[in-house]
């Protein structure tokens, strides 16, 4: 499998003197139907989320504040994605290996997903997921 679904999104930005405004709509910016939020914050300097891969699982994450990458890997494929700005998002399809790294202090991660909590989407062993990533 290639990475060739996951993709920056840009949002729209609408420019006020009072402050800028983004935002996101289901099907209409992300390709799939918003059935969960949620955010990661207070990490501490040097640590890695993620490290896991979903079954079904769909996301869409936003650097709501501050910076982060997230690292992709399709099983022959990787590639890193620095999220810095509050208008753009990343797409995950399904299937992906993800990794989120660099987190600069007051970061804010925004997640959209596709599905609601459900531990066992989850797949947390690299060796099993290249294996069904073939
Ligand atoms: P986890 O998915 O491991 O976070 P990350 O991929 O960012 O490292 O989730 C961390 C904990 O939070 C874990 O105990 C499960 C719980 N959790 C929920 O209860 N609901 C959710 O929607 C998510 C994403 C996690």
């Amino acid at each position: 499998m290639k990475l060739d679904g996951a993709s920056i999104i840009q949002l729209s930005k609408n420019y006020d003197r009072r402050g800028n405004l983004s935002v996101v709509e289901e099907v209409k910016n992300v390709p799939f139907k918003i059935k969960r939020a949620y955010w990661i914050y207070d990490v501490p300097g040097g640590e890695v989320r993620g490290g896991h891969a979903y079954l079904q699982n769909q996301e869409f994450i936003v650097a709501l504040s501050g910076s982060f990458d997230v690292i992709l890997d399709s099983g022959n494929e990787r590639k890193t994605y620095s999220l810095n700005r509050s208008y753009y998002g990343l797409y995950v399809p399904k299937g992906i290996w993800r990794q989120m790294e660099n987190f600069s202090t007051n970061s804010l991660a925004l997640i959209l997903a596709s599905i609601p909590f459900d531990p066992g989407d989850y797949i947390y062993d690299y060796a099993l997921f290249k294996e069904m990533s073939e």
